[in-house]
């Protein structure tokens, strides 16, 4: 009998343990980064089989800028690769690519290959898939309150119209449904200033697979998961 899954809306992922899966095998931490992105094009293709809409991925944070140089550059360089092949990948997949974050930090010549990629994908209708980069919650919450003081000093919006909606509608997830369901591998349970306003209602699985290792079937297991949890929001 085919197995009933009650498939989330919105995937929201923490890939952790690239560095944990190489020391395992005593390689370089970028072995298990460049592992860490392979298995991301699977997982992207799994999700949009399975009918997920929107997926997030947190792949460099605010923080991550304290590592040593040759890793961040070692991540950079894994970017531009995913960056240069990835027009090409969301035509084939009819794959709609975002980033969230504070892309300014970046070098600009990723900075335009990314504006470049939300352009020409953004009439495509499948998967939504959205890379958090130089990312964190606090960070663009506060963006966030920026620009919208901004508006309300210029006579756009009053404050008294404060409300959750026109809130959302001032960070980089505008647009894009909270996830229902956060999965951070590798056993830690922590959010680590990834989407804390969006994931308010959202489900949490802390697999202990390392990321280089979350397959397929993990994610599988995953959704099995969470349809097992009764969700609840609060009222019944
Ligand atoms: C955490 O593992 C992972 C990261 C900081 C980077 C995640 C990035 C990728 C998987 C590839 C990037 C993909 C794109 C599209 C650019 P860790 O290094 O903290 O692992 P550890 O906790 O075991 O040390």
């Amino acid at each position: 009998m085919e197995e009933l899954l009650k498939i989330p809306v919105h995937i929201a992922i923490i890939m952790d343990g690239n560095g944990r899966w190489a020391k395992k095998r005593k390689l370089p931490r970028s072995v298990g980064h460049q592992q860490g992105a392979k298995r991301l094009e699977e997982i992207c293709r799994a999700a949009a089989e399975m009918g997920v809409k929107y997926l997030t991925v947190y792949a460099f944070s605010t923080e991550n800028w304290a590592r040593p140089e040759d890793e961040i550059a070692t991540l950079m360089k894994i970017l531009r690769n995913y960056l240069a092949d990835s027009i090409k990948k969301a035509r084939d997949n009819n794959m709609r690519i975002r980033v969230i974050g504070d892309i300014s930090r970046l070098d600009l010549d990723i900075q335009k290959s990314i504006r470049r990629l939300e352009e020409v994908s953004a009439s495509n209708t499948g998967l939504n898939f959205q890379i958090a980069l130089n990312y964190g919650s606090r960070d663009e919450i506060l963006r966030a309150v920026r620009r919208m003081t901004a508006d309300c000093r210029a006579g756009k919006i009053q404050p008294d119209e404060l409300d959750e909606t026109l809130f959302s509608s001032y960070l980089d997830t505008k647009d894009i449904p909270d996830p229902d369901f956060l999965i951070r591998t590798s056993g830690e349970q922590r959010l680590s200033n990834y989407l804390l306003w969006q994931c308010a209602y959202a489900e949490f699985y802390f697999p202990e697979v390392l990321w280089p290792d979350f397959d397929k079937n993990a994610l599988k297991e995953a959704v099995r998961q969470y349809t097992a949890r009764d969700r609840r929001f609060g009222g019944v």
